[in-house]
C-alpha cells in the first residue's frame, strides 16, 4: 500500500518513522517532505497547502492512505476534496476543523457541551475589549480567533499589555482577518498537559500525556515558540486525570460535534490546564502536535497505522486493540536556528554525528543543496529524542546529542522535562 503524509516538519518525519516500523511493506510518499522523511520514503515537490495538487498526486500515485500532519491544509478542505473523491484520508473535515480554527466556535462547542475550559467572550470592538479585559483584571489572556501561526495569544500581565494586545489585533491588525475578532479569557493556572486521541467521531483512543516546552529559554522564560521540546509521559497525569479528560472532555466535545453535524475524525489534541479546580481545555488542535509528536510515538510499541488506517475507512474503532506503550520515558530537545523565534537565520551545513542506539533525530526544518549538504531552513531545525529507563536519563542523553549537533548559532534548551525533574516526580 502506498501512504502519502501531507507536510515536511518534525512531526510528519516522526510519523514516517512510526509508520515504517508499523508497517515496514508499505511505500512511503510525503508532499513536500524533507531530507529526514526522504530517508524513509519519496518527496514530492507538492505543497501541503496545495490541495488540487495533493489530490492529483493521490490519485495518480493511486495512493491507498493519505495523513494529513498541519492544520492549514484541513482548514482548506482537503479532507473533503479527498473525501469527494473516495480516497480513504486522515483528518478532521473543514468544518471539523474549526474546533482549532476558529477560538470562538469551540468556545461555544464547550459552552454547549459543558466541558471545562475558561470564560471567554467575543469582541470585534476595541473600547468594548477593553471593558471586558477591567472587569476580569489582570492577568488575562487575549486571543485572535482565526488561526495566527500559533502567535494569536498574549497573556497579558497588566491591562496596559491587556490594550496593546487589543489594539495589535482589532485596530493595527497585525494578523489580519485572523485578529477581525478577539477573545478576552479569563487566566487560568495551573500545569499544561498535550493529550491527543485518535477518534472516529464516536469512540476515542487518547494516547499517554505530553509536556510541551513553548518558551525559547530555561526554566520557561522569555518568547513563546512553536515548542523547545516535549517529554512523555507525564507524572501529573495520573490515570485520574486521564479518566477525568476523556468524561468531561473528549466525550462531551465528541458528542456535542456529532450533534452539530460536523463529527470530528481523525487525532484530536486536547492542550490540557491542569487547574485546583481540575482539568480545563486551553485550546484543541485538529492535527498530532509538534513537537510531541517526536517525544510520544518512539514509546508507543503497538501500531499507528493500523488505527489511523481504520478511521481513514471510516470504520469504528470500539474495539480496536489498546495502545501498548513501552517503559521508560522520551525526552525530545529541537535543537533551533539562531534568532528563533523572531527570525530564523538559514543556510548554515549542518554536521549530525552518528546516534547512540537510544536517540533518533527528526528533521523540522532542513533542506539538502545541489551537492547533498544539509542546510539548516527553518526556526525549529531538529528534533532530537532519546528513549531511557528514567527521565533523567533521556534528558542527558538528548541533551548530550542536540550539544553535539553542529551548525552556526544553533540554540537548545537543556532542561526539557524540569518540571517533573525539579519536582522529584519522575
Ligand atoms: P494557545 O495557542 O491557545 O495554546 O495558547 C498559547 C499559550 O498561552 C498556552 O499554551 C498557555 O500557556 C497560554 N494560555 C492560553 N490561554 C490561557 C488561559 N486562559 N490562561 C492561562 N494561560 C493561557
Ligand atoms: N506543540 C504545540 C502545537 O503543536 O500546537
Amino acid at each position: 500500500m502506498k501512504v502519502l503524509i501531507v507536510g515536511g516538519g518534525g512531526r510528519e518525519h516522526a510519523l514516517a518513522w512510526k509508520f515504517r516500523r508499523d508497517d515496514p511493506s508499505i511505500e512511503l510518499i510525503a508532499a513536500p517532505g524533507n531530507p529526514g522523511i526522504a530517508t524513509l520514503g519519496r518527496c514530492e515537490a507538492v505543497g501541503a497547502s496545495d490541495v488540487a495538487g495533493l489530490l492529483a498526486l493521490a490519485k495518480s500515485e493511486s495512493v491507498g492512505l493519505t495523513v494529513v500532519g498541519p492544520e492549514a491544509p484541513l482548514d482548506a478542505g482537503i479532507v473533503d476534496a479527498f473525501r469527494a473523491e473516495r480516497l480513504p484520508i486522515f483528518g478532521p473535515t473543514c468544518a471539523a476543523a474549526r474546533i482549532e480554527t476558529s477560538k470562538t466556535w469551540a468556545k461555544d462547542l464547550m459552552k454547549r457541551a459543558g466541558v471545562p475550559t475558561a470564560a471567554a467572550q467575543t469582541f470585534s470592538d476595541p473600547a468594548a475589549a477593553r471593558a471586558e479585559a477591567r472587569r476580569l483584571g489582570a492577568p488575562v489572556v487575549i486571543k485572535a480567533t482565526g488561526l495566527a501561526a500559533g502567535k494569536g495569544v498574549v497573556v497579558a500581565v497588566s491591562l496596559n499589555d491587556a490594550d496593546d494586545a487589543i489594539a495589535m489585533m482589532l485596530e493595527q491588525r497585525a494578523f489580519g482577518d485572523a485578529g477581525r475578532e478577539v477573545l478576552v479569557e479569563e487566566f487560568m493556572t495551573g500545569e499544561e498537559l498535550s493529550i491527543f486521541a485518535l477518534t472516529d467521531g464516536t469512540h476515542a483512543m487518547p494516547m499517554i500525556a505530553a509536556q510541551d516546552h513553548k518558551r525559547i529559554g530555561e526554566g520557561d522564560t522569555g518568547l513563546n515558540t512553536g515548542g523547545m521540546g516535549a517529554y512523555a509521559p507525564v507524572s501529573i497525569a495520573t490515570s485520574a486525570v486521564g479518566g477525568a479528560v476523556m468524561d468531561t472532555v473528549f466525550e462531551p466535545t465528541l458528542a456535542a460535534m456529532r450533534k452539530s453535524g460536523s463529527p470530528f475524525t481523525g487525532l484530536l489534541y486536547a492542550g490540557i490546564m491542569l487547574t485546583p479546580q481540575g482539568p480545563k481545555v486551553v485550546e484543541f488542535n485538529c492535527r498530532f502536535g509538534d513537537p510531541e509528536t517526536e517525544a510520544i510515538l518512539p514509546l508507543l510499541d503497538s501500531s499507528l497505522l493500523a488505527p489511523i488506517r481504520a478511521i481513514a475507512e471510516g470504520e469504528s474503532i470500539a474495539s480496536a486493540a489498546p495502545y501498548s506503550w513501552r517503559a521508560g520515558a522520551a525526552v525530545t530537545t529541537v535543537v533551533a536556528a539562531e534568532g528563533y523565534p523572531q527570525s530564523a537565520r538559514a543556510g548554515d551545513a549542518i554536521t549530525l554525528p552518528a546516534l547512540p542506539p537510544n536517540v533518533t533525530v527528526f528533521h523540522s526544518g532542513t533542506k539538502r543543496d545541489a551537492a547533498g549538504t544539509l542546510l539548516t531552513a527553518g526556526g525549529r531545525v531538529l528534533a532530537v529524542t532519546a528513549v531511557a529507563k528514567s527521565l533523567a536519563e533521556a534528558q542527558r542523553a538528548s541533551a548530550a546529542y542536540a550539544e553535539s549537533v553542529s551548525f552556526e548559532g544553533r540554540q537548545f534548551r537543556r532542561d526539557i522535562g524540569w518540571r517533573d525533574l525539579a519536582q522529584n516526580r519522575a
